[in-house]
């Protein structure tokens, strides 16, 4: 079992393996961003597999990919058959914008993909576009039905709220995602990264979010399996459920049970702090007992809470490490 210096239990572990994405979503990559990882840094699909492998004997039992986007690797069936075929790797899940779903769902369920959460922050396609940096809604919609055809279940959609932008589309984001089988997720906006900061002042405190959806639907309390942060209720007389993810009015790191890895393999043991520790190296070319020492005494250092809305800012972007 893996245990942080502050008692949590680490069972999660979340791996982007590439920081480009195919759209630039306002509040997470800057239009022009340059910095991306190079492809000598990138970490392969053996590389991902020996570090996945490390955490499994560690005690971690569910891995998500990220990205950015991870449909943009053109490698990214092998990332997931790498990842899947791991023992002790119970669920694996994939975060995506949902562009390349169309194309690829099929190919990730037989990959041993079990589900996806699809980011989705409007259902209007001139606003999603204006959200984006000019995304095409339909494809996500088409990508979405695509995937809950080829059983990549269950389905959760997340979105941002932010003030003046989308927060009017919380009844109709409910409406779409009960009709679907869908679990919807809304989330806090984090001052992530310059993008982050500046949308910083769209925040929507998710409380406002629950009270305005109780005029509408009868909320229940209620627990989903899957480890995440989001706080559920169920709309009564349904099995839809909604998420709230609510880092900054309601945190939730006294139960965190998670550590990144960023596609260059370095291991981030917060969100919302920079406190960051190279695993590459090991990757490449230390030795399986390094590896796992180097895991071990960084997750002892794992820090307490996030520092958002402190007086620390986390410069890095939200591509770099997927949430
Ligand atoms: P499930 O396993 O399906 O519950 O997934 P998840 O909610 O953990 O993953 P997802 O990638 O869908 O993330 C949804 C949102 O939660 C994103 O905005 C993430 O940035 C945020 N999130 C996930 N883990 C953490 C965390 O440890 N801290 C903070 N502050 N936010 C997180
Ligand atoms: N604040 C909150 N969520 C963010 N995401 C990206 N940037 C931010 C931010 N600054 C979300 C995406 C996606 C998830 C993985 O992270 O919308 O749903
Ligand atoms: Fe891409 Fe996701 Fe960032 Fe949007 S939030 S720009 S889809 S990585």
């Amino acid at each position: 079992m893996l245990k942080d210096g502050h008692g949590r239990q680490v069972d999660y572990l979340r791996v982007s393996v590439t920081d480009r994405c195919d759209l630039r979503c306002f509040y997470c990559l800057p239009k022009g961003f340059k910095g991306f990882c190079g492809h000598e840094e990138r970490l392969s699909p053996e590389e991902i597999g020996r570090l996945v492998e490390a955490f499994a004997e560690l005690g971690v039992s569910r891995v998500r990919l990220t990205g950015g986007e991870p449909l943009v690797r053109t490698d990214i069936v092998e990332v997931c058959e790498a990842v899947a075929n791991i023992p002790g790797i119970e669920d694996l899940s994939l975060s995506t914008n949902g562009i390349r779903l169309g194309k690829l769902a099929g190919a990730l369920k037989k990959a041993g993909v079990d589900r996806l959460n699809v980011s989705l922050d409007s259902l209007r396609a001139e606003r999603f576009a204006e959200i984006t940096g000019g995304g095409n809604l339909q494809s996500v919609l088409d990508g979405v039905s695509a995937a809950i055809d080829a059983g990549l279940t269950p389905m959760k959609v997340n979105a941002v709220v932010m003030k003046g932008i989308n927060d009017d589309e919380v009844e109709a984001m409910a409406s779409y995602c009960d009709a679907h089988g869908i679990t919807l997720r809304f989330i806090e906006t984090m001052p992530m990264g310059q993008t982050g900061q500046d949308a910083a002042d769209r925040f929507v405190d998710l409380r406002e979010v629950r009270e305005r959806l109780e005029a509408t639907y009868e909320l229940i309390p209620d627990v989903f399996p899957g480890g995440g942060p989001a706080r559920y209720v169920r709309i009564s007389g349904t099995d839809t459920r909604i998420g709230f993810i609510t880092p900054l009015s309601q945190h939730f790191c006294d139960t965190c049970n998670r550590v990144r890895v960023g596609s260059d393999g370095v291991l981030y043991t917060c969100l919302g702090n920079e406190h960051a520790v190279p695993l590459r190296p090991w990757l490449r070319d230390g030795t399986r007992e390094g590896l796992i020492e180097t895991i071990r005494d960084a997750l002892a250092r794992k820090p307490a809470r996030h520092d958002f809305g402190g007086d620390t800012r986390v410069v890095r972007y939200m591509a770099q490490t997927g949430g």
